[in-house]
């Protein structure tokens, strides 16, 4: 019986490490149970059954626990693991300490609500698990701060769920703005259509005995229990996250910032709609972020540049030759009136993911973080919260990037932080 140090080194050894290579199929067969990365998912619900799915498939990992505070989804997902991994056990937990508390997982998943993200990830790391969690990366921008020093402090790897990072089309969208060929790009703008939804006026109701509505509040402020406040529906409460805005940032911005990597946020300013009804978040976002040589615009309504209007979501980059239209799995450049969907004389110079998932199974073997690595993912995440913030306040902010504060605005720097609950502050 292997040691758990002997079992590192041998998936240490067996790591390919370097971003692009995966360990060969007949490989795969040979790992032992005893040898494989011990998996737990915390947060069983939509996006934590398909962490179950795409971890049950990659053969060098083993999923031994799960857990969710609602006992009903526990349940339900514990069922649909025998499925996915006959003959193996499977514990359930209603909290995730328990999970943490335990030294033969070596890793864990995410996918809880985004304002348990930070606390989860940093006592993970803490507990000496890696993690790979869910976007958007962390509630607040302290959090974000919070949470990459103490991957520095524990050494330790994340990947954000940003599985679109994965695609060809995004690596190839990267390859052909950064070769230049549709010149220095001054502005892009992004889009995502459709409103956050109002929900109504529900009545106040006691929680169901199998949910601990009081833990999924967590470090959120005390608030009435009706069904609409909290799964799925949750994203359209500010206290938790913020709209359709806050929910499909991290998508598209991320390929803005993986191809340009814009440094230097000077202001940004925001509008938007509010529904009228229980759900707080902004019911639609504009929003203009100036960096140095470049403007970010948001909108929610697609731009109007030739393209747009058919995608529901995109990214478009204008350079000085020319300008590309995006999505997640579209493109074309136009260059001189004449419009392509590649370019061959660009060479292919990034190495292609294996898939988002065994890229982080392969850093956390490698120790070499990966694509959607924490330090990306902060500064990638942001400007949205920036954007929440100048909307909640109605004006344009100006932002030191250097120091990460509002220059001359305490109120504004008073929202990059959200004080948690005494008793769910845990970190
Ligand atoms: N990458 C993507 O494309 C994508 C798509 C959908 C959702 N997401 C992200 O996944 C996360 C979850 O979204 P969802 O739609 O599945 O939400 P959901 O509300 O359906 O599920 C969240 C689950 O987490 C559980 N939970 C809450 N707090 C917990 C805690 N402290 N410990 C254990 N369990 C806890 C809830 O009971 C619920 O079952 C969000 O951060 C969301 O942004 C990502």
């Amino acid at each position: 019986m292997m040691t758990k140090n002997d079992r590192r080194d041998f998936l240490k050894k067996t790591g390919m490490g370097t971003l692009g290579f995966t360990i060969l199929p007949s490989l795969y067969n040979k790992v032992a149970a005893s040898d494989r990365l011990r998996v737990a998912h915390i947060g069983v619900n939509g996006m934590g059954n398909n962490h179950m799915k795409w971890f049950a498939a990659i053969p060098e990992v083993e999923t031994v626990a799960l857990c969710d505070l609602d006992e009903k989804i526990l349940n339900a997902s514990l069922k649909t693991m025998e499925g996915l991994q006959p003959g193996v056990e499977v514990k359930g937990y209603s909290d995730f300490r328990h999970i943490l508390d335990r030294k033969d997982i070596d890793v864990i998943t995410c996918a809880t609500p985004d304002h348990w993200h930070a606390q989860v990830a940093i006592m993970a790391f803490q507990a000496g698990k890696d993690v790979y969690g869910e976007k958007p990366l962390s509630y607040d921008v302290k959090e974000g701060q919070d949470m990459l020093k103490a991957l520095q402090q524990y050494n330790k790897i994340f990947q954000l769920g940003t599985q679109i990072h994965a695609t060809d089309n995004y690596h190839r969208v990267v390859e052909l703005v950064q070769s230049g060929m549709i010149g220095n790009v001054h502005t892009v703008r992004l889009w995502k259509t459709g409103f956050s939804p109002g929900l109504g006026f529900p009545k106040a109701q006691t929680p169901p005995s199998t949910f601990n509505y009081d833990m999924w509040l967590g470090p959120a402020p005390v608030a009435d229990y009706f069904p609409e406040r909290c799964h799925k529906s949750y994203r359209y409460f500010l206290d938790y996250s913020g709209g359709v805005y806050a929910d499909f940032w991290c998508h598209i911005a991320d390929i803005v910032f993986w191809s340009l990597q814009p440094k230097g946020l000077k202001s940004v300013v925001a509008k938007g709609g509010t529904t009228g009804e229980i759900a707080d978040a902004p019911k639609w976002v504009d929003a203009e972020f100036e960096y140095d040589g470049l403007k970010i615009f948001w909108t929610t309504d697609p731009p109007n540049v030739p393209g747009a209007k058919d995608r529901h979501i995109g990214a478009y980059f204008e350079g000085d030759k020319g300008t590309l239209i995006c999505d997640y799995n579209t493109r074309s450049v136009t260059i001189n009136n004449e419009t392509v969907e590649d370019l061959k004389e660009v060479p292919l110079t990034i190495p292609r993911s294996p898939g988002h998932q065994q890229n982080f199974v392969d850093s956390v073997k490698s120790r070499i973080q990966p694509e959607s690595n924490l330090a990306y993912a902060r500064n990638m995440t942001l400007p949205m919260h920036l954007g929440l913030i100048s909307w909640r306040l109605g004006r344009k902010l100006q932002w030191d990037a250097g120091k990460e504060l509002f220059i001359g605005d305490k109120e504004a720097n008073s929202l990059l932080s959200r004080k948690k609950r005494k008793k769910w502050d845990l970190f």
